[in-house]
């Protein structure tokens, strides 16, 4: 069996882009381009992985990691210059090499898969992954002979008028025989206009040597992306497949155009998400629950049948048949257990609710742990910080919480005790003992009369 070598180009900075953030870096719903290329390559079973890096090459290895290999292009002199890189590294090795590029995110491995099965099958020297577009501007041109062999790729910059009109463009994508790819990049110039090394010039030269050169054409719709504009597209078209994939998997989508699932998000049968809706990446969502409108839920793990309306959660936990909102706020390292209510205009941090507890209205727990079946009366504030240092709130299950108390931490409310309205705890209540802290009432009688008469 001959290997299987894959060889990533990412060490552009991506000038047009017009960032601080190299190119292949910018994430595509919620991933950088450069770990969807990777991701679907890994899918593959590649013998060898090698990322080309230059700009920003530290952040780009810290994204991936150290299970693929990494080969440095101190100055970027064009793909081909790029993948010479890798000289050291696969030369001379019998095998089969697809070169890819790390701005094409687009490009799916089912698609890597049929373009390696093609130049397999067809026994070629080079298979170029080419597509059919309705405006080909911008990328480079498959030039064909009479007879419908490739010749040559001609990039834009470099183009006649009449090669422009070519409808076929180069993917960036392609598979070669790994040993004549190392032999032919030695023979290629930079006699162009844009005075670089370009990969694509391998393949008028291998043609001229008479080597076999065959396309696989792909439908699948693909952006190189260059600039902020392709950006948004290549986003666009993304989270239609993204969308796609759940909707087949049985989840409502209620308006598709106006919803926004990252990669890397499980939702279960018979949700329904409505419109206004982000789910970020890291995202687990059980069967049957309602979410949104405008729910945005980042990283976290919910449970089955809950219900999140018109609020933000992130890095949290939320167990079955609770409902959260609308407008409410879970910040992360929050836990909500089964059957909690959270209402409007809550803010919940780093807090643990047990089973069945209620937090109806404008509260914010901190730092707490709630215990089961707890009532929060509106307007309850756990004071958590002293101005330098957090403190823990312990509040026991079956304890009713009044309206408007303040309970500031360090501090513990037993197991069935019961907290005064508008009262400032300060100290511990005991199991099933009722706390008031607060100033007694004094009624003036007559005030009003009085006053009048001033
Ligand atoms: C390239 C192809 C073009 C094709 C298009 C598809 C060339 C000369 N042209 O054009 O035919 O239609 O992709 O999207 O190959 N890179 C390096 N080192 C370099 C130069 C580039 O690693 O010295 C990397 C870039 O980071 C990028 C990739 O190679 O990820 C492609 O380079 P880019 O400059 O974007 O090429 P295009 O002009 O888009
Ligand atoms: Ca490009």
């Amino acid at each position: 069996m001959s290997e299987k070598f894959a060889v990533v180009l990412a060490a552009g900075q991506g000038t047009r882009m017009k960032s601080k953030l190299y190119k292949v870096l910018h994430p595509v719903c919620g991933k950088p381009m450069v770990q969807h290329v990777v991701d679907n390559l890994a899918e593959l079973q590649m013998d060898r992985i090698v990322v080309i890096v230059g700009h920003g090459a530290d952040k780009i290895k810290q994204q991936l990691g150290d299970a693929i290999e990494y080969a440095m292009q101190e100055q970027q002199r064009g793909t081909a210059h790029a993948v010479m890189q890798a000289d050291s590294i696969l030369s001379g090795k019998p095998g089969t090499t697809l070169v890819v590029s790390g701005d094409e995110p687009l490009i799916s491995s089912g698609t890597l898969a049929a373009l390696i099965q093609a130049h397999t099958d067809n026994k070629a020297a080079a298979t170029i992954l080419t597509r059919v577009m309705d405006d080909p501007t911008g990328y480079g041109r498959i030039i064909r002979e009479a007879n419908g062999r490739v010749a040559r790729i001609v990039e834009q910059k470099d183009a006649s008028e009449q090669e422009r009109l070519v409808r076929e463009i180069n993917t960036g994508t392609y598979c070669f025989d790994n040993e004549k790819l190392f032999a032919v990049l030695k023979q290629i110039d930079n006699n162009n206009a844009q005075g670089e090394y370009y990969l694509p010039d391998a393949i008028e030269i291998l043609a001229k040597q008479g080597e076999r050169i065959e396309t696989s054409v792909t439908d699948e719709q693909t952006v190189g992306v260059n600039d902020r504009v392709a950006l948004a597209k290549a986003e666009a078209l993304m989270r239609n497949r993204i969308l796609e994939y759940h909707m087949r998997e049985g989840v409502t989508v209620i308006d598709p155009s106006n919803t926004y699932i990252e990669t890397g998000v499980t939702i279960g049968r018979d949700t329904v998400v409505y419109p206004g809706t982000i789910i970020g990446a890291g995202t687990t969502i059980g069967e049957d629950c309602i979410i949104g409108p405008h729910a945005q839920v980042t990283n976290c793990v919910i449970g089955d049948g809950v219900e999140i309306k018109h609020s933000v959660l992130m890095d949290s936990r939320v167990d079955n048949r609770t409902t959260v909102g609308p407008f409410a706020y879970i910040r992360p390292n929050s836990h909500l257990g089964e059957g909690v209510k959270i209402g409007d205009f809550v803010e919940i941090k780093n807090t643990k609710l047990g089973k069945g507890t209620k937090v109806s209205h404008l509260t914010y727990l901190g730092d707490a742990e709630i215990g089961q079946d707890v009532n929060v009366g509106c307007g309850t504030v756990t004071v958590n910080y002293d101005g330098v240092h957090k403190h823990k709130t312990i509040v026991k299950d079956h304890s009713f919480i009044g309206c408007n108390a303040n309970l500031v931490a360090p501090v513990t409310v037993g197991e069935g005790a019961y907290i005064a309205a508008g009262s400032t705890i300060t100290e511990n209540v005991p199991d099933k003992a009722l706390a008031i802290a607060r100033e007694r009432q004094t009624n003036k009688e007559d005030y009003a009369a009085k006053i009048i008469k001033k």
